[in-house]
């Protein structure tokens, strides 16, 4: 485990974090400012699809607000507010009222259908903490993720993980259920729109508890989450494969039947669904799916069919692009920044 206190004279740090693909999925909330979610989640951090970021924390008063800038572009409105809440919060923790400068990369593109806000609000949480030198644990650094994106709390740990919905702040955090050596499983992102979605997980989430299908899902769940927690232990692609194909369609049905309904999908996203089982029933080969809040399909297999699922995934017209990732560390400190 990286040791996130360093230390150091200089007000600056660097970290990296990777993305993660739920298995079964976080989708609704019963606490909006604290983000406690409604139910525990499963995940894997993603090796190939992570954010880094540098925070730098002016302690001589020079900068009058915060700069964030991600990917080259400097952030305002809505997702720089956010951002800026989530400093606050690592201001109060270190009682200091510093501005800072953020710099964030993503190696994958933004609306790619890999969720950016949980590596990003994963290695902002680690980068920010160690340059205002806060001795956090990994527990309280995934409590303090999740304040700033739900699905950040699994990012600050690497390979399988579960996020405990917990009964408050301290205990909703997530941990390591087994290190990312422990299963070699590919996550393939079929990119069918990379255009942004019409409305964002943050909003997702107050809208479930309007579905009448969300309190079922959610009371059908303990079992979905033993038989994934199995699979991953026993490393039983079939088990883990047909119950997160089935979650990800209970959240669906969540958010298509919520006041307003949400429909993600786009016809491409069908078409992939359909592939995938004619793949699996006709040519026998392993792999199943999942889809987050977005039109994207991201197919999971073992490592010996990674090259048959990719090359079918390529010969679909309805696909615009292909990432395709392992299991992944946790947030690792970097030397160099991107200042
Ligand atoms: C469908 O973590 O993106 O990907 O907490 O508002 O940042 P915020 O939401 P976010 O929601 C993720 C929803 C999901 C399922 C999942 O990753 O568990």
């Amino acid at each position: 485990m990286t040791t996130y206190s360093r230390l150091s004279t200089s007000r600056t740090a660097t970290a990296r974090a990777g993305s993660n693909i739920a298995f079964i999925k976080y989708w609704g909330v019963s606490d909006p400012i604290l983000n406690l979610p409604l139910s525990n989640s499963i995940s894997m951090t993603l090796a190939d699809a992570y954010t880094t970021t540098s925070v730098d924390w002016d302690s001589r008063g020079n900068l009058a607000t915060d700069e964030i800038t991600v990917d080259g572009k400097r952030m305002a409105g809505k997702s720089a507010e956010r951002v800026v809440r989530h400093l606050d919060r690592m201001r109060t923790l270190a009682d200091q009222d510093f501005r800072a400068r953020v710099v964030s990369l993503n190696n994958f593109p933004m609306a790619s259908g890999i969720a950016s806000s949980a590596s990003g609000f994963a290695a902002l949480t680690v980068a920010g903490c160690a340059a205002l030198r806060l001795d956090l644990s990994p527990e309280q650094l995934s409590a303090l993720a999740r304040q700033g994106s739900g699905s950040a709390s699994r990012s600050i740990f690497g390979g399988f993980v579960e996020w405990e919905k917990g009964r408050d702040s301290a205990t909703s955090v997530a941990r390591q259920i087994q290190p990312p050596d422990h299963w070699a499983l590919f996550d393939i992102v079929a990119v069918v729109s990379a255009a942004e979605k019409p409305v964002s997980s943050e909003s997702g989430h107050l809208l479930a508890a309007t579905s009448p299908f969300s309190a079922a899902r959610i009371d059908a769940l303990d079992m979905g989450l033993t038989e994934v927690r199995s699979a991953i232990a026993t490393c039983d692609f079939e088990r883990l494969g047909r119950v997160i194909e089935r979650d990800a369609l209970a959240m669906h049905a969540v958010m298509m039947t919520s006041v307003p309904n949400l429909i993600y999908w786009q016809p491409g996203t069908l078409e992939i669904i359909h592939a995938v089982r004619r793949w699996r029933e006709q040519e026998r080969i392993p792999v199943y799916f999942t889809i987050d809040a977005g039109p994207n399909v991201h197919l999971i297999c073992e490592s010996a069919f990674r090259v048959a699922v990719t090359d079918r995934v390529r010969a679909l017209k309805c696909v615009e692009q292909i990432i395709v990732s392992k299991p992944g560390p946790g947030p690792q400190r970097m030397d160099t920044h991107l200042f």
